[in-house]
């Protein structure tokens, strides 16, 4: 983990600001239906800075996905602003947005979907030097490619070979290195060891650890898994049905964990040298429909520690201390507490 407090301090170092970001899917049946949307991404706001890795954690549906693709423009947003280098993104069009594309790339959870089997490993990876006109001629856009082979892991005569001939983790390299291929600022991943065995996981997190020391990238590093986010992350962030309810220091979150859910997640990891020891907690019933989200805090429906006040008013996220953000009624009573006396 890099020195995240350093990091984050820096006001100049943040190279991603966003603001009430919203993303709802339109989902009704007909045009003479009632409108009905899902709200998959609700009101995020926060800073991302230059060289950091910000996890984000949240079970199934929580909206992980949606959130990285309307920060690097692969979706639209509903409302809200992604500014980069101080412009709104989701305003850029065009050809304007070109060599912003560059900048933000992806890397996702199942390397076999998103390899063409019909090309050779070489020539996917070479696509978009080929498609921004980076590399110059045949012969230099295949040498840059056989070093991006060999800066993940692989070997440059595996150039010619097709999808097919690899194994999982292998494919997570190429796919690793094709979205790198461009010097991206910013790499989302998202699930990318999700889908690998344990012992492949660990090589690809070296992996995207030794490659963020080489070229000083700012990753945001999508999963489900806590135990394998903060194997990565210097800060995180956890969501629940859209919204963001626990943003700190990676540090900060597990020895001070402050929302239910939150806790919830750490008493799931299993190693005791992670967590403190505590028993694990078992959250009742399923994440609600996100089609009509709870009104009150959206995680009163689950949590162990629900008011009557949880049930019927919506909270909102406080910095309860310096960088360590919460979404929870029980936090804001110590706020007002503070405020009044
Ligand atoms: N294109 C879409 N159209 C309609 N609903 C969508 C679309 N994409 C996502 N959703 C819905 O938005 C919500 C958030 O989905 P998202 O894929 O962002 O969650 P996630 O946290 O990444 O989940 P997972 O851990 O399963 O990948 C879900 O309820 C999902 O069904
Ligand atoms: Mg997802």
């Amino acid at each position: 983990m890099t020195e995240v407090k350093g990091i984050i301090e820096n006001e100049e170092n943040k190279i991603l600001e966003v603001k009430n970001l919203t993303k709802y899917f339109d989902v009704s049946s007909g045009i003479f239906s009632k409108k009905s949307y899902v709200h998959a991404v609700e009101d995020v706001s926060f800073d991302l800075y230059k060289g950091e890795t910000l996890g984000v954690v949240g079970e199934s549906g929580s909206g992980k996905s949606t959130l990285g693709r309307v920060l690097i423009k692969l979706l639209k947003p509903t409302s809200g602003e992604v500014l980069y280098k101080d412009r709104d993104i989701s305003k850029i069009r065009g050809k304007e947005f070109k060599p912003i594309r560059r900048e933000l790339q992806m890397v996702f959870q199942d390397p076999y979907a998103s390899l063409n089997p019909r090309f050779k490993i070489g020539n996917t990876i070479a696509e978009p030097l080929l498609a921004n006109k980076v590399s110059g001629d045949a012969k230099s856009v295949r040498k840059t490619v056989e070093e991006l082979l060999e800066l993940v892991g692989l070997k440059k005569e595996m150039y010619d070979r097709y999808p097919h001939e690899f194994s999982g983790g292998q494919r997570q390299r190429i796919s690793i290195a094709r979205a790198i291929a461009l010097k991206p600022k910013i790499l989302v991943c998202d699930e990318a060891v999700s889908a690998l065995d344990v012992s492949v996981q660990a090589q690809i997190l070296n992996l995207f650890n030794e490659l963020k020391k080489k070229f000083n990238f700012t990753y945001i590093f999508i999963g489900h898994d806590l135990s394998v986010v903060k194997y990565l992350s210097d800060r995180i962030l956890v969501m629940y049905l859209g919204e963001v309810v626990e943003l700190a220091t990676t540090e900060s979150l597990f020895e001070k964990t402050l929302h239910p859910y939150t806790e919830a997640l750490v008493s799931a990891i299993p190693e005791p040298t992670i967590r403190k020891k505590t028993n694990r907690i078992i959250l009742n019933g399923d994440i609600p429909s996100p089609l009509n989200p709870p009104s009150g805090c959206r995680f009163a429906t689950r949590c162990f520690k629900a008011s009557e006040r949880c049930k019927t008013s919506h909270p909102e996220l406080i910095e309860v201390e310096p960088g360590h953000f919460v979404r929870c009624h029980h936090y804001d009573v110590r706020k007002e507490e503070k405020i009044n006396g």
